[in-house]
């Protein structure tokens, strides 16, 4: 189910994800992520035998590759995969605490964008990502390739509120995220390329201040709303002529200057 809202009125008991590759498989067992089978076709058996192994109750299926790539759609070239039971996500509350660094991902649309936030995300030293209402699925098979399996190795949740998004009819609206954010101590700083937008290396990002990044999605940016409810806007000044940069990329350079003022080495 590629919805949302919909995926996650059955999740976390029904819920799972995939994994794939023998690296993503073992960083997903490893933080304690639940099997429910493996599928592969006969020559891996032995390469995956020490990962299954571990789960003797847990069934393995085997084919023929055109068996299994018709059962999937894709043809699966790194080996194997698993079916993993969905975690039950911590609250954003409990993630904050202790948190320092702070990514937030506002309605990213594209799983590849959204794994290789999670990559910058753990190479350059974030506590905890935020995900919005409307955001990607981290766990989506393509986002946790793209992460190289480090959405099993960062905290993250999925925000209940955020500025714009719609609440259901009659549920009280959980405190809104950015407000969740500045509740915890956090400065919420807006990725954006706005005219108030101050440029990334003006911006103090030292050990004195616990931030929030939140970067926007890949056609419009951040909403009018949440570019509202911030603290602070920052621009990564650009040159040659180009607007923007991808967002994934935008998140690395922000966050390699966090942990360059917080002389981290
Ligand atoms: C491709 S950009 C969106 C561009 C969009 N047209 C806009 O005006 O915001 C996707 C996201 O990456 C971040 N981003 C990209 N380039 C940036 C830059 N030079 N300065 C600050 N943020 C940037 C922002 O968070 C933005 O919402």
């Amino acid at each position: 189910m590629t919805d949302v809202r919909l995926r996650s009125r059955v999740e976390v008991e029904r819920g799972l994800f995939m994994a794939e590759s023998f690296e993503v498989i073992s960083r997903a067992l490893d933080a304690g992520a639940v099997p429910r089978s493996f599928l592969m076709s006969e020559k891996w058996i032995e390469r995956f035998a020490p990962l299954y192994a571990r789960f003797p109750r847990v069934p393995v299926f085997v084919g023929e590759e055109p068996l299994i790539e018709q059962l999937t759609g894709f043809h699966l070239h790194r080996g194997a995969l698993a079916a993993m039971q969905r975690p039950v996500l911590p609250s954003a509350a409990e993630l904050l605490e202790g948190a320092r660094t702070v990514a937030v991902l506002e309605d990213i649309v594209d799983h590849t964008n959204v794994g290789a936030m999670f990559r910058s995300a753990a190479a350059l030293g974030v506590d905890a990502v935020l995900v919005t209402p409307r955001c990607a699925d981290p766990l989506y098979r393509r986002s946790i390739r793209v992460s190289m399996g480090t959405v099993f190795q960062v905290p993250w949740t999925r925000l209940e509120a955020w500025p714009h998004a719609p609440h259901p009819p009659g549920v009280p609206a959980p405190a809104a995220g950015v407000d969740l954010l500045h509740e915890s101590g956090f400065d919420v700083l807006a990725l954006a390329l706005t005219d108030q937008a101050v440029p990334l290396d003006e911006v103090d990002l030292g050990p004195d201040r616990k931030v929030a990044f939140v970067l926007g999605t890949e056609g419009h940016g951040l909403q009018p709303s949440t570019l509202a409810a911030v603290d602070q806007h920052v621009i990564i000044p650009m040159a040659g002529g180009v607007d923007s940069l991808n967002v994934a990329a935008a998140s690395a350079v922000v966050l390699w200057q966090r942990r360059a003022m917080l002389g981290a080495g």
